[in-house]
Parts: structure tokens; sequence; C-alpha cells
């Protein structure tokens, strides 16, 4: 096999910097959502690892679900514009919804993803995303909980992927310029 730790240059956060920072944000999702609902929302594929881990992190109740899209021409995170490849299948009318992702970097996904979720009238909606890269952001996302802000770098692991590979590294890191140049 690979030795894909030697394709980044740098490891960013470690698996137990990763899970400290679930912990944290959990116990704030714990406490503003005391007494209420709640259905956490991922799109597939980056934000699967977030969602378990997160998921498991809250000493309470949650409802999952996840949506899968894909873009309309080659460019999604230019446009933007998606089409949905698989839609949620429970109803957000009257729940408290948390939308769970793995990173904001322009914030055009979670941009579209917030105006699609809202027109389906939830109680409330908010966003949950473990990583944001302020320096590149084309939109501003109100993200409720948020894990790192990090330098605009090309990160890989945790979900996050360079042509689908890397996905399941346990920690997040830079990838090294040998690999996509
Ligand atoms: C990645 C990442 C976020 C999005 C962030 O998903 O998982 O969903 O890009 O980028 P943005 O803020 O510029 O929109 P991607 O479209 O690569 O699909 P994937 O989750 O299947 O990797
Ligand atoms: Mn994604
Ligand atoms: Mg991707």
């Amino acid at each position: 096999p690979e030795d894909v730790e030697s394709d980044l240059s740098r490891v960013l956060y470690s698996e137990a910097e990763i899970k400290d920072k679930l912990r944290e944000l959990a116990r704030q999702i714990e406490a503003d959502y005391e007494g209420r609902d709640l259905l956490l929302i991922a799109v597939l594929k980056g934000a699967v690892m977030v969602m378990a881990d997160l998921a498991r992190e809250l000493h309470r109740d949650v409802e999952i679900d996840f949506m899968a899209v894909s873009s309309y021409g080659a460019s999604t995170h230019s446009s933007g514009v998606v089409r949905i490849v698989k839609d949620l299948d429970i109803d957000l009318a009257g729940r408290n919804v948390l939308i769970v992702e793995d990173i904001i970097d322009s914030g055009l996904t979670l941009d579209w993803l917030r105006h699609n979720l809202q027109s389906r009238n939830p109680a409330s909606l908010e966003i949950c995303a473990l990583l944001r890269k302020p320096t590149a952001a084309k939109v501003d996302i109100d993200a409720k909980y948020l894990g790192f802000d990090i330098p605009n770098e090309f990160v890989v692991g945790y979900g996050l992927d360079y042509a689908e590979r890397y996905r399941n590294l346990r920690s997040i890191g830079i990838l090294a310029p040998h690999v996509y140049s």
C-alpha cells in the first residue's frame, strides 16, 4: 500500500485535536438545543466523518439525514450551482435542523444548501462546519458552530478529498505540491 502520510506537506490537525474540537462543539450544541428535537443533515461525501463523530459526541437523541448533490458542469466550486442526486428522506417542516459540513471554502455550497433547506420551512436552521478558509470566501456564511479557521491551502483527510483520495486519513493535512503538480 502507498504511504499516504508522505503525500502531506504537514499535518494541520491530528485525530486527537479533531476529536477534542468536536467534543467542544457537541457541548455547545447540547446546551443550545436542550429540550428541543435536533436533526443533523450532511451533504455527501466530505461531511461523513464529521457527521459520524459529531453525532456520537452528542449525548442526546438526534436524527440524521444525508443529501447527495452533483454539479451542473465541471466546476461546482466556482458556480455553486448544483443538482440534487439524492434528496433528504425526512421532512424539515417544523424541525430544528443543523447542517454539518467538513469545510467552508468559497462558501457557495453552504450558501446554496442553506437557501434550499430554508425553503422547506424548518423551525430553525444553523450550520456546523469543522473547517473554514476565511481568505477564500466568495459569500459570507454564518456558521454558528465552527471548528478551525485554516489557511487557504489544499487540505485533505477526515472526509476531505483530492480526486476522491485521502478521505479516510484520520488527520487533516496540507497536500504536498508534488501530488498535484
Ligand atoms: C467540498 C467540501 C464542501 C465544499 C466546500 O465538497 O466537502 O462540501 O467542497 O467548498 P465551497 O465552500 O467552495 O463550496 P465537494 O464538492 O468537493 O464534494 P465532496 O464532499 O464529495 O468532496
Ligand atoms: Mn462536500
Ligand atoms: Mg471534494
